[in-house]
């Protein structure tokens, strides 16, 4: 498969239908615009505990938000990939394109994915609007993220019996300039929670004079 459909001349038989109800209607009907909140970091830093935590302030504020988690996308949509780099790649690909239809459908975003390369957030963040994609770096030392091991990741990989671990075996790039950082090894959950909500606050509630949210 090419990616690219086309007729035996070469030319595309794909058309983009144009909708008729827009993002801005979806808006005026939830009462809040919506972003992609994208949480990367090591196994273990604190990103679906945060992303569940910030999804339940958002639901009593009246925001609707909901959480892709990569663990769970792993369980049907990307249930055929690995832990390879090409693997990720496609993970974050196909995790992005569903965060950037969740969120133009009205929806706020909770991603959480240790999406370890630079380069595949960045094209999640290229799919959607200026303002409407926030990463967060959910940061917390290796030491701290292998003591906790929730899932008994860490002690699999040192004894082998799982091979190329994020911040073990397999690299993480820190994002250069995410829109906000949480030390999870320094806050607590609800207040690493409250900082994306604020966050996600002022993006998506319309201003009080009446003008439409910046990302609706
Ligand atoms: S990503 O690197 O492609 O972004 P993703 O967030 O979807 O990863 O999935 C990470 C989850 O897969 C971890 O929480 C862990 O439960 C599981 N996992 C299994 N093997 C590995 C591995 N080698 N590296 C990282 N995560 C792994």
């Amino acid at each position: 498969m090419t990616g690219e459909e086309s007729s035996p001349s070469g030319e595309s038989t794909v058309v983009w239908s144009a909708p008729t109800v827009t993002a801005g209607d979806r808006a005026g009907l939830l009462g809040h615009g919506a972003v992609t909140v994208w949480l990367t970091g090591l196994p273990g830093s604190g990103k679906s505990t945060l992303a569940h935590a910030a999804t339940a302030m958002l639901a009593a504020e009246g925001v609707l938000a909901y959480v892709l988690d990569g663990d769970n996308l792993r369980f049907g949509l990307n249930s055929d990939l690995g832990f390879s780099p090409d693997d990720r790649a496609e993970n974050i690909r196909r995790a992005g394109e569903v965060a950037a239809l969740l969120r133009d459908a009205g929806v706020v975003v909770l991603a959480s994915f240790i999406s370890p390369y630079r380069g595949d957030r960045d094209r999640a963040r290229s799919l959607h609007p200026d303002g409407a994609f926030v990463e967060v770096f959910v940061d917390a030392p290796l030491e701290v993220c292998e003591r906790r091991d929730p899932k008994g990741l860490y002690a699999k990989a040192r004894s082998g019996a799982i091979a190329g671990l994020t911040g073990l075996s397999a690299p993480y790039e820190k994002p250069d300039n995410p829109e906000l950082r949480i030390d999870t090894a320094a806050d607590d959950a609800q207040t690493g929670a409250a900082a994306i909500v604020a966050e996600v606050l002022a993006r998506v509630r319309r201003s009080g004079d009446g003008g439409d949210s910046n990302v609706g």
